[in-house]
């Protein structure tokens, strides 16, 4: 293999002497490749963000819940969040006991609730009406309930989920209502969370939220935990030189709110964050194949099988994923252009990387698009009827394994209905 741009991946050791070339021969494309020693690095990282001892991780597993990626999880001893009957399905699948699943609902029918009290999880509310729903299914027992601190972030607005512009959360003036209810159904209020939104590169925000989401907990005495959300960013700029988050200045911050808080609170309580992006978005590089080369209007196109069908987040929030180059080939090339990489969805808004400076690219060339483990098999569709692709993932060993299969045409069909007679 010709290693014409892979400064990120080198300086990880991401393919762990395996030839992502050869990778994407064997499995074809667009594929996305998982390195399991990353994975459990993030968990490991996260689980010593404080040294306060009764603090929990819960994966956030809308970001990629892949069984074989939960089973890691798992094994690194972080528990999970869920936002769906089918995360729950899928966690308990992998192993994770009811006690370790945190759902945290948000306008569900009580259906969508019955399914969560049955299978014996943890669940949050975030509304005063689905306080009530909760209260009338499954009267007096343990809720948590989702406030709104006030406080936002997130890299895009579509992602920011407190604050005043946000469905998320109650507010924390309507909590005499919340006690009402309490009472009404003889619930207990077990943990109270918050989430603030998805992607923040320093702490202050979080800082701030944690600090207003425990004046809201002091109103309820008794909780088991609070959950202080998700959102811890990574840096998508590697190869510009952008900086990661400062996971040791955040964590003493958060570690002296948490036991001033515990203190003042009088009770050991635990403490729980719900990180995804950070845990799962840097263990995986998409493969994808160039197919075409071309010129339109003075901008250089280059064509290749990762639709936004396989990676939705450029078209959907503008995101920028960082682009490697391998080669099969001997073509060689000095020179560097600015080229516009798209995929192969019928709109012209399939962008995957606008007016980028790279090494000239070739027909048949293998692009890595990097940090694509959060959010991106998650996201994927079968739009224009394209195949969702493979997951492969690489175990510390360096061996390749099989985590989810290719889609195949069949599977197009697998629920419709075609009439009997037209
Ligand atoms: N907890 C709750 C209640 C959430 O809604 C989320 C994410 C998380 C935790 C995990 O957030 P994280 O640590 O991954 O930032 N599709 C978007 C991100 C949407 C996040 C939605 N909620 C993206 O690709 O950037």
């Amino acid at each position: 293999m010709n290693k014409v741009y892979t400064k990120v991946t080198d300086s990880m050791n991401y393919f762990e002497g395996n030839d992502p070339v050869a990778l994407a021969e064997q499995y074809q494309t667009p594929l996305y490749v998982y390195n399991e020693r990353i994975l459990r690095q993030r968990c490991r990282d996260l689980k010593q963000l404080v040294t306060y001892p009764k603090f929990v991780v819960d994966y956030s597993a809308k970001a990629n819940s892949n069984l074989a990626f939960l089973q890691i999880v798992k094994s690194e001893g972080l528990e999970v969040d869920a936002m769906s009957p089918g995360e729950i399905y899928l966690e308990r699948k992998a192993g994770f006991a009811p006690e370790e699943i945190f759902y945290i609902c948000n306008n569900v029918s009580a259906q969508e609730m019955q399914y969560a009290v049955d299978a014996g999880v943890y669940i949050s509310v975030d509304s005063l009406s689905q306080l009530e729903t909760f209260g009338q299914i499954a009267p007096g027992h343990e809720v948590a309930v989702r406030f709104n601190p006030g406080v936002g972030a997130g890299h895009h607005e579509k992602v920011v989920t407190a604050g005043k512009k946000t469905k998320f959360g109650i507010e924390p003036k309507y909590i005499p209502e919340v006690k009402a209810l309490l009472k009404k159904y003889d619930l207990k209020l077990v943990g109270i969370n918050q989430h603030i939104g998805s992607l923040f590169m320093t702490g202050e925000a979080f800082v701030a939220s944690i600090a207003a989401l425990f004046e809201i907990a002091k109103q309820f005495p008794g909780l088991k935990f609070v959950d202080m959300g998700g959102g811890f960013g990574i840096p998508y700029k590697k190869e510009q030189g952008e900086a990661p988050l400062d996971l040791k200045e955040l964590g003493q911050a958060v570690d002296q709110a948490l036991y001033r808080f515990a203190e003042e609170y009088g009770e050991q309580i635990t403490f729980r964050i719900e990180p995804g992006r950070y845990i799962s978005a840097e263990c995986s590089v998409i493969l994808s194949t160039v197919h075409s080369v071309k010129h339109n209007h003075d901008k250089k196109f280059v064509g290749c099988d990762c639709g936004f069908n396989v990676l939705q987040r450029p078209i959907m929030y503008d995101s920028y994923h960082g682009v490697e180059i391998y080669r099969g080939s001997d073509v060689q090339s000095e020179k560097e252009e600015s080229v516009t990489i798209v995929g192969n969805i019928c709109e012209s808004g399939d962008i995957l990387a606008k007016d980028r400076v790279l090494p000239e690219i070739f027909k048949d060339d293998v692009l890595g698009i990097l940090d694509a483990g959060a959010y991106g098999f998650a996201m994927a569709s079968s739009y224009n009827c394209r195949m969702r692709p493979a997951e492969i993932l690489i175990r510390e060993s360096g061996e390749v394994v099989l985590v989810r299969e290719r889609e195949e045409l069949e599977d197009l069909t697998r629920h419709m209905i075609p009439l009997e007679n037209v």
